[in-house]
């Protein structure tokens, strides 16, 4: 089947905590594209990337939930995208190499970032590459893999990304060249530049960023943390009463990247007639908190559960999966590598070698009751929700053992949605339907 869908696809770094320009800058507009019918959306957390610019394992890993949690509780429809973390995508690092083998190392010298730490080691007077890791060296490579292994068309970054996007269609085309032999295997992207996205000014005026350490945060301390960093916008001197100029003022930029036209129309107004940057402050804070906190709600709900957000992005690594291992089998053999037909894998059988069967076991977790179901080998099939207390836990152990699983299974596009008297059990991916079949028919039969 043709697919005449855009493929739109965009990655952000974990190294840190989203702030509200992060969210204006990317998320919201990225958000807003993967509801447009004719986009086939990809965006994943860079989790690979970060490893680059940060050594701090604690931050990596929080930050990488705190993202994903961000781009759920701001409305990503997740079924309807692919959203995926790098690193489960092993593939990835796989293309990364291949793509590293026919990428000329004068092509990584150019690189800007890579250009401005030799330049700030020269001003220092100490070599060159001083500090300078293969990885900061090969950023680009990894980025050209992350985008190239799904075909997108359309890449949306921030301006400091668009050498990168050459640089992807570079290497694509030289392996095409290589290796096609009259077959395309890599799509060309292209860089999306949007003009209509609010780059935010921070609370000094100068682009919201970490670095300038002028943010307002996002979800990070509440409410609360949110008004206080408004209160500490710069303005002016204008008294109430006078009027202000609104083309200069960072509260009337910030307002108006999050109000309707109307809104703004009076918000200008009102500044023109002397409204008091106090009041003015107040106004803004009222409009953010009141976009956000519905936002935050849902954030606070998602990391208070991590494992929700787990089985959203394996199901996401699964349907990420089906592409690129299909596409990296076809560049193996490109190359020379060609896998064997792999016949060893035998289907997981009710009972292994070592003699075990599959098995329920619950545990308790945060003051819940849950279970996981195991394969006879051992490996995780399904994870349950969690119950308020074992007896429930149980009742839902035992439905599983009794009823036979289709009774109990609804999909949901490629989710399998296990109920038991209306009550929320588990989901698994629909992939994961054999083996635990089996492994339940298994249990049915004990
Ligand atoms: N380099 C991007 C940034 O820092 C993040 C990123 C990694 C990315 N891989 C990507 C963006 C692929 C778009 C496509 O902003």
């Amino acid at each position: 089947m043709q697919n005449t869908k855009i493929r739109v696809l965009t990655g952000i770094t974990t190294t840190g905590t989203p702030h509200l320009g992060n969210y204006a800058g990317a998320i919201r507009p990225a958000i807003e594209a993967s509801r447009q019918p004719n986009v086939d959306a990809y965006f994943f957390m860079a989790d690979y990337h970060a490893l680059i610019k940060c050594e701090d394992p604690a931050r990596v890993a929080r930050s990488r939930l705190e993202i994903a949690a961000t781009w759920l509780a701001g409305g990503l429809d997740h079924d309807n995208v692919t959203f995926y973390r790098q690193s489960d995508i092993p593939e990835i690092p796989e293309l990364c190499w291949l793509l590293t083998c026919v990428t000329p190392k004068g092509l990584m010298n150019r690189a800007h970032a890579y250009k401005a730490s030799v330049d700030q080691n020269l001003a220092r007077e100490v070599d060159p590459d001083d500090g300078v890791t293969m990885g900061l060296f090969s950023y680009p490579v990894l980025m050209a893999a992350d985008i190239l292994m799904f075909n997108a068309n359309k890449v949306p970054v921030g301006r400091d990304q668009v050498q990168h996007l050459e640089m992807a269609r570079d290497i694509a085309q030289r392996f095409n060249h290589l290796y096609g032999q009259g077959r395309e295997y890599f799509v060309l992207p292209e860089v999306q530049i949007d003009d209509d996205v609010a780059t935010l000014p921070g609370l000094d005026g100068r682009k919201m960023s970490k670095s300038y350490n002028n943010t307002i945060p996002l979800f990070e301390g509440g409410s609360k943390a949110m008004r206080q960093a408004v209160m500490r916008i710069v303005t002016d001197s204008r008294q109430p009463g006078e009027p202000k100029d609104p083309d200069s003022a960072h509260v009337y930029a910030l307002y108006r990247a999050f109000a309707g036209a109307d809104q703004t129309a009076s918000f200008r107004a009102a500044l023109e007639g002397g409204l008091g940057w106090g009041e003015a402050k107040e106004a803004l804070f009222v409009l953010l908190d009141g976009i956000v906190a519905p936002m935050r709600d849902r954030y606070e709900s998602l990391m208070a559960n991590p494992r929700q957000i787990e089985d959203i992005l394996q199901a996401g690594a699964t349907k990420a999966r089906k592409q690129s291992a299909e596409l990296m089998s076809a560049l193996r053999e490109a190359v020379g590598l060609r896998q064997p037909q792999a016949s060893t894998a035998k289907p997981a059988s009710a009972k292994s070698k070592s003699g075990k069967a599959a098995r329920l076991v619950s545990f308790r977790e945060a003051d819940r009751f849950h279970f996981r179901l195991l394969a006879a080998d051992g490996t995780e099939l399904l994870f349950s929700e969690g119950f308020e207390n074992p007896k429930v836990a149980g009742q839902m152990m035992a439905a599983l053992r009794q009823q036979p699983l289709d009774q109990l299974v609804t999909l949901d596009g490629d989710q399998a949605l296990v109920h038991v008297n209306g009550q929320r059990v588990c989901t698994f991916a629909q992939e994961k339907m054999a083996p635990v079949s089996e492994a339940i028919a298994s249990l049915q039969q004990d």
